[in-house]
């Protein structure tokens, strides 16, 4: 059966840089409280114009120069997002019209921060059937149209980042290599702990200017709340993924978190015992990039030479839903 390899990896972040110091510009926050309570110094937000799947082809392409491959290899392409450019069609057939696959399947994964992480058990899952054997798998976002920058919605607005990353996965032949496996779940008990309630196909029209003026177009959090399950849920799905390999948390060799809070990631890493060298952290630049978080970092981490041949990667990402998963990789 073939096995999942990471063939390249590729980002992109607006070039706008939006500091904490920019925020006390529009709503009461302070660089202090910001760095104190999320590690975050520094967010990229797009410019008018930018679109989801124009970040998207440009990590994408990124991720096939390193793969050496031409986009025409591509087979399908699995796109995660929660900001899709319209309501519908998905973002992923903007993305294959950008690369001119016409024909190529593109299925866009609705799991929120943890979007990445569901498709590339898709991807996975597709790959060792043979169903496909060059895989696109891109996370983007773009969360800063779609935030309260007043008092109001200071919660959320200070966490959130634009930006795209991907991944071409390939299928391998050498079985001590790739994708070992990948766990995920949900519970949806807790859907409103994390969401933006307007526009709804629940109503006609699906956004009034009621909804408008009660701010229900923003994304709304029970901050504390998403943080106690994330910082449960992240390493029981480590755990979950090592023992199904018969392996410990000796063995990981690097750790890509979802990037939602440095304080979460740093909770996660002590459960694990992980050295700081271990774990990927790149929320101080990014803040959270929701879907687009763990390819980014796992980018910058293979150019930081972070990865060897041979070393165990695991990711993991909890978000909105609430959903959470887990992936083992031989790299
Ligand atoms: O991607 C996955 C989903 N997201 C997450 O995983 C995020 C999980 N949650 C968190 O990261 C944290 O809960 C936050 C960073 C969102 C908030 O941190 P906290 O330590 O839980 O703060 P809090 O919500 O309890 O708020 C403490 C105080 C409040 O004021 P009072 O009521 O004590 O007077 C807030 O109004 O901080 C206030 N506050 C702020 N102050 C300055 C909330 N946001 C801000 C802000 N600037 N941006």
């Amino acid at each position: 059966m073939p096995r999942t390899i990471f063939a390249g990896t590729g980002y992109y972040v607006p070039d706008r840089v939006v500091t904490n110091r920019d925020l006390t510009q529009l709503m009461d926050t302070s660089d202090e409280w910001i760095v104190e309570r999320t590690g975050i110094q520094e967010r990229r937000w797009v410019d008018p114009g930018m679109t989801s799947a124009e970040m998207a082809r440009r990590a994408s392409l990124m991720a096939l120069e390193e793969a050496g491959l031409e986009a025409s290899a591509v087979d399908a392409i699995v796109l995660a997002t929660l900001t899709p450019d319209v309501f519908f069609p998905g973002t992923g057939v903007f993305l294959q019209r950008a690369l001119g696959l016409e024909g190529v399947p593109a299925l866009d994964i609705r799991a929120q921060c943890s979007g990445f992480v569901y498709g590339l058990s898709v991807a996975d899952a597709w790959i060792r059937c043979g169903q496909f054997r060059t895989i696109l798998l891109v996370g983007v976002e773009i969360q800063s149209t779609g935030l309260d920058v007043s008092t109001q919605g200071r919660d959320l607005a200070v966490l959130f980042g634009d930006g795209a990353g991907a991944a071409v996965l390939t299928a391998g032949e050498d079985a001590g290599r790739g994708v070992l496996s990948t766990h995920i779940h949900a519970d949806g008990r807790f859907a409103e702990s994390l969401w933006a309630e307007a526009s709804s196909s629940k109503k006609n029209p699906r956004i009034s200017a009621d909804d408008i003026a009660a701010g229900r177009h923003y994304p709304r959090m029970e901050g504390k709340e998403v943080f106690k399950h994330a910082v449960t849920r992240m390493p029981e799905a480590i755990h979950e993924a090592l023992a199904a390999n018969d392996l410990t948390t000796s063995d990981i060799d690097l750790l890509v978190p979802h990037q939602a809070n440095l304080r979460i990631s740093q909770m996660v890493q002590k459960r694990l015992g992980l050295e700081d060298r271990q774990v990927v952290n790149n929320i101080e630049r990014y803040g959270n990039t929701t879907a687009a978080t763990i390819p980014i970092a796992l980018a910058e981490a293979i150019r930081e030479g972070r990865l060897k041949r041979g070393d165990l990667l695991a990711l993991v990402a909890f978000g909105s839903g609430f959903t959470w998963g887990s992936a083992l990789v031989r790299w």
